[in-house]
């Protein structure tokens, strides 16, 4: 399962990409907004940090505008995936720069209806959010589920990836990968909770203790 960062926050990509196991970041307009940054300054940035996919969200909700917007942000890096919004508008954007080369990640999906037009707009990534639909008393899991057996029926023909976005706990995580899917985008502090355990931290100091009473060293 591959980990994508879900920020636009530089120190932080910097310092998890440093760890080795981020495959690629998510941004999306209030994240760029949080930043404070310029848009295409700080996906160059992000691009210049990561070697994966970075997602880059269109602003516009008309398919000629976002399909500029979209062969705009796909000049900054190779590595650029731009990220549409599941509308029709999105959907034909997605299939037009799908033909041209370019990586689209359709985002805001809420339904397994959905993500089968994304998939057939030739997507490289759906973007299902999970944690928004338990806001709402749904359960947002149950989708990832329903996706991923939908995708799995047509090897031959879906090569879209399932984006988890919209997570917000380790056990989201958790489910995810139960499930099978590819890719989960995460905050960073949930990445950093993935490698917290109590026991791990107890076991640890007990050992750094003994073994500074054997008074010896590797080194
Ligand atoms: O980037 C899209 C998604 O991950 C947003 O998450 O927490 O704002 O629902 P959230």
């Amino acid at each position: 399962m591959k980990f994508f960062i879900d920020t636009a926050d530089i120190d932080q990509i910097r310092d998890l990409a440093g760890s080795g196991l981020v495959d690629g970041v998510t941004t999306n307009p209030s994240l760029v907004a949080k930043s404070g940054r310029n848009f295409l300054e700080v996906i160059e940035e992000i691009c210049g940090i990561v070697d994966g996919p970075v997602s880059a969200e269109v602003a516009a909700l008309d398919h000629a505008t976002m399909l500029k917007e979209g062969r705009r942000l796909a000049q900054i890096a190779g590595n650029v995936c731009v990220k549409v919004p599941l509308t029709w508008d999105g959907l034909k954007t997605t299939r037009a720069l799908a033909d041209e080369g370019t990586p689209v990640n359709v985002t805001l999906c809420f339904s397994a209806a959905q993500a089968i037009l994304a998939a057939k707009a030739g997507a490289a990534f759906v973007s299902p959010f999970v944690g928004r639909l338990d806001d709402i008393g749904h359960e947002g899991m149950d989708l990832i589920a329903d996706i991923v057996e939908i995708f799995a029926a047509y090897p031959d023909t879906i090569d879209t990836e399932v984006l988890v976005a919209s997570v917000r706990t380790p056990v989201h995580v958790i489910q995810a990968a139960k499930m099978g899917a590819h890719v989960a985008t995460l905050p960073p502090a949930v990445l950093r909770q993935l490698a917290l355990h109590p026991l791990t931290d107890k076991g640890l100091a007990a050992f750094v203790k003994d073994w500074e009473g054997t008074g010896q060293s590797i080194l």
